[in-house]
């Protein structure tokens, strides 16, 4: 029997000037302005999407590389998606908003009573992308945690917000306008927590949730403590890795372990692999595509570099493009697992010149051959057999929160899906939580 899936969308390179230079953005420039993202959010509820969970980075990054961050606008100016949420809370009804937080600067205290906020105004849709990005501490004046530490603090971080959302016990709010009372203070967990990176003093200035549930716990990280991180305290996993059955299954398992060790059930965690498809309408378009990215020309090269300089926080574009490059040009800040990336297909950076390395990255491939060029059929294809063969949840599509995006990535995929019916055509009542776990 085929089985739903679940879709949300993942508002990648986050609430910044995101498409600058793409043509096909220019038609609606003012990237400061609600109203683009609310039409944007709007259409991804009609297509009966989960969640959007908006990208964050509070830092532009260390000083000596400010100017290939934003030169080309890859690494920012960004503002602040919690900010955002009720823009889009106002747009819509159902679904779901989860914006990044990172775990390492928000306090514990605040962060619980501005996530108590949301999910009440939102009725229950909100959630919180938990990062652990170390590199931003200096702007608030924290120590930079190393990445294992980095994850222990987010572990204590999404405890103490759980424990304050919870400060509010059974019976304390009264809510008896006979007797006039509204609370009772005795039920009110006045804890204090002296941990290894917060001391925090409870209860919460906050209403509890009732029949709304906690805000949505999402979490992306793939590293060891990342995933003992998801198998502890998230709702969404957002997972990467090759859409094939074998690789799906093996990362589904990891999680689920994960979920068990800590007394969790594996049914209480939506994984969501994130893909960026590019859908076009016909196998013989796709066919084009992935032929004419074969040998990219010197401006599709530069493109890739001048995002792989923001990514790795080091300028590849004044390096001889047709040399090796020497990875020791990589400082300790820039992120091992972006290197990698970096390095593609080739075993060793000797292996390929720049020009070589950028030319792997540009070079599409096939839906379903491990690619994402095809058309809505095809991902339609690789969506259904995930959800029979690996037990897949769904997936997060990836892109900027356009309506051009969205209409490019949808318009052709949804009617696909829903006539297959792997995707819902309607909303419960519930919230995020509902979007996520009513089927
Ligand atoms: C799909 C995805 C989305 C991410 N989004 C963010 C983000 O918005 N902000 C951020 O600081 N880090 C983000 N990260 C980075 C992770 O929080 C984490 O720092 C990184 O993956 C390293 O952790 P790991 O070693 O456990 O993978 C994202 C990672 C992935 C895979």
């Amino acid at each position: 029997m085929t089985r739903m899936q679940h879709l949300g969308w993942f508002f990648s390179r986050g609430f910044g000037p995101q498409g600058w230079k793409r043509p096909s953005q220019r038609w609606d420039w003012r990237w400061t302005d609600p109203a683009i993202y609310q039409q944007a959010v709007r259409e991804l509820e009609q297509a009966g999407l989960d969640l959007v969970i908006a990208e964050d980075a509070i830092s532009l990054g260390t000083e000596e590389t400010l100017d290939v961050r934003i030169r080309e606008a890859y690494g920012g100016p960004k503002l602040d998606p919690l900010l955002l949420a009720p823009y889009l809370f106002q747009a819509t009804r159902s679904i779901g908003v989860a914006p990044t937080v990172n775990a390492g600067i928000t306090p514990p205290y605040l962060a619980a009573r501005q996530a108590a906020t949301l999910h009440h105004l939102s009725r229950g849709r909100f959630g919180l992308n938990v990062v652990t990005d170390v590199k931003s501490a200096r702007h608030v004046g924290l120590p930079e945690l190393a990445h294992d530490a980095a994850y222990e603090r987010a572990e204590e971080w999404t405890s103490l917000l759980r424990r304050l959302w919870r400060s509010w016990g059974d019976g304390a709010l009264v809510e008896d306008a006979e007797t006039g009372r509204y609370a009772d203070a005795s039920r009110l967990d006045a804890f204090r927590h002296e941990g290894e990176h917060f001391r925090v003093a409870g209860p919460l200035n906050a209403p509890p949730f009732g029949d709304l549930g906690e805000p949505a716990i999402v979490s992306p990280g793939g590293s060891g403590p990342g995933l003992a991180f998801a198998g502890r305290n998230s709702d969404v996993q957002l997972a990467l890795s090759p859409l094939d059955v074998d690789s799906i299954r093996a990362y589904r398992a990891r999680i689920h372990e994960a979920a068990r060790e800590h007394g969790r059930s594996a049914a209480g965690i939506r994984i969501l692999f994130v893909v960026k498809p590019e859908l076009v309408s016909s196998p013989e378009e796709a066919d084009r595509l992935v032929r004419a990215s074969a040998s990219p020309d010197d401006a599709a090269i530069a493109d890739i570099l001048a995002g792989q300089s923001s990514d790795l926080e080091t300028d590849l574009t004044v390096l001889d493009w047709d040399r090796p490059l020497d990875p020791a040009i990589f400082g300790d800040h820039v992120s091992q697992g972006t290197i990698r990336g970096l390095r593609g297909p080739y075993e060793r950076f000797e292996d390929a010149t720049l020009r070589e390395l950028a030319a792997a990255k540009a070079r599409r491939r096939r839906l379903p051959d491990g690619g994402t060029v095809g058309t809505a059929e095809e991902l339609a294809d690789v969506l259904e057999a995930l959800g029979d063969d690996a037990d897949n949840d769904g997936i997060i599509l990836s892109g900027d929160l356009h309506p051009v995006t969205v209409h490019r990535m949808l318009d052709e995929l949804v009617p696909v899906l829903r006539r297959r019916g792997v995707l819902r055509t309607e909303y419960g009542d519930g919230g995020i939580r509902a979007n996520l776990f009513d089927f």
